[in-house]
């Protein structure tokens, strides 16, 4: 796990409380902020998107993950998750196995609307996670 300078902490922290305010989520009401910061030094952001077919919906940590991917920017060392909420939001378990793939070794950082703030590894929220291995020659 990357340790972050405060400077960068601070704008990835800025960042994904701005992307909030673009949150989509008339169906929920509970809109949610997402930014990562890439090894390169760059912060993209990401909303919740919701739909009226509400499957359809995607979390904010997605978006700003496929996000910076599209962007060509593969290798993400933080995630910062806002909710005007009293408690810190912690990703759900998609996302971490999303994360998984492009920021297995970030720091997920939640913050809301209190005081609390929640900082932990992906590690630690998806322990023993699903990879694909080779499968063994299958005898016929
Ligand atoms: N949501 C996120 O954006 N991130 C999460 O980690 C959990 C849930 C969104 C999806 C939906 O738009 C709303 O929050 C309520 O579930």
């Amino acid at each position: 796990m990357k340790k972050l300078n405060p400077a960068q902490k601070v704008a990835l922290e800025d960042a994904a409380r701005q992307a909030c305010g673009y949150a989509y989520a008339p169906y929920s009401n509970f809109p949610v902020g997402a930014a990562v910061l890439t090894d390169r030094g760059q912060i993209v952001t990401g909303c919740n998107v919701e739909n009226a077919s509400l499957g359809l919906s995607c979390c904010a940590e997605r978006v700003a993950l496929f996000n910076a991917v599209s962007q060509g920017q593969r290798r993400i060392v933080a995630l910062a998750i806002y909710t005007p909420t009293e408690t810190p939001t912690m990703p759900c378990g998609a996302c971490r196995q999303v994360l998984r793939e492009f920021a297995a070794e970030a720091v997920i950082i939640s913050l809301c609307q209190g005081d609390q703030r929640l900082e932990i590894s992906l590690a630690d929220l998806l322990p023993k996670a699903f990879s694909v291995q080779r499968p063994l020659e299958r005898r016929s």
